[in-house]
């Protein structure tokens, strides 16, 4: 099947106001080509300042390579990509909104009657347990419910690929394993395409069916790994999977040489 989203020769330079005036050229992205298949389920892990974000801004139509072409089904990436849904570390929820109408909100935008949302919402809120909150406003909320309404208030609007960029990043460790739990049983048989970018390999492997590997600064990808882990998965068992010690070794080896290079300023 042909990829859903194609990277081509990929780079990206920012400009950056430097002393005295002098513009600054930074190189973020270096010479990135990476092919993404429909309803594959993509980690990005790589040292911080790699280019990961640049990336998955760059799939959303956010921002444009410098060089090379970013293709999503066969088109280049001209303008922002509305068939993406976004998922942010922020969990970006409407203060002045309850949760229900939070949900709702991409809905209203694309004019779906009242008992449509309705019916959608419910539906929604109770595949994630939040039956009962629907009229607390955000600050009313923990931490991992509102990453639930974050999930939920993407998936609703049935975009074709979901990116997100470290969602569960500032959740307790308990917390954690259960949203990626909640995420795989929404995902699985979906057929979307997700492209997640975490720190916590552990959490890259539990989820995922392909890693990337990022190189340090300037981002290259230095390596894609298939993930050795058949599905459904247990991620509450992870690390009792068979395969899943060697490959966390290698996984680990690899991307401690990019760390270590970063903090001694090598390469
Ligand atoms: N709009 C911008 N203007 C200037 N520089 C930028 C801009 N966006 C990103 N950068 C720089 O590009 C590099 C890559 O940034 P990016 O946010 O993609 O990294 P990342 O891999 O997501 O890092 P982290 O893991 O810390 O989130 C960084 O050095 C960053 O400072
Ligand atoms: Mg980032």
């Amino acid at each position: 099947m042909e990829p859903v989203i194609v990277a081509r020769d990929v780079y990206k330079v920012f400009v950056a106001q430097g002393d005295r005036d002098r513009r600054r050229a930074f190189l973020a992205l270096q010479d990135v080509s990476l092919a993404i298949g429909a309803g594959r389920f993509v980690s990005f892990v790589g040292p911080s300042g790699c280019g990961k974000s640049t990336l998955l801004n760059m799939v959303a139509g956010l921002v444009r390579p410098t060089e090379g072409e970013i293709r999503y089904k066969g088109t280049p990436v001209a303008g922002v990509n509305t068939d993406v849904g976004y998922i942010t570390q922020d969990d970006n929820l409407l203060p002045w909104r309850t949760l229900r109408e939070n949900v709702e909100l991409a809905l209203e935008f694309r004019g779906v009657p009242r008992t449509t949302r309705r019916e959608l919402s419910t539906k929604y809120i109770r595949m994630v347990g939040l039956t009962g909150f629907d009229h607390h406003y955000p600050h009313e909320l923990s931490g991992g419910m509102r990453k639930r309404v974050s999930l939920i208030r993407t998936l609703i609007y049935d975009p074709d690929i979901i990116l997100m960029d470290e969602p569960f990043g500032p959740l307790d460790a308990q917390t954690r394993v259960i949203l990626q739990d909640e995420l795989l049983k929404l995902w699985e048989g979906t057929g979307k395409t997700v492209v997640f970018v975490t720190h916590d390999l552990v959490e890259a492997i539990a989820l995922s069916d392909e890693i990337a590997l990022f190189s340090r600064a300037p981002g290259k990808i230095k390596h894609v790994y298939e993930v050795p882990l058949e599905r459904p998965r247990d991620v509450f068992r992870i690390h009792a999977h068979p395969n899943f010690p060697a490959f966390y070794d290698r996984l680990w080896r690899d991307l401690k040489e990019e760390i270590v290079a970063v903090e001694l300023g090598v390469g």
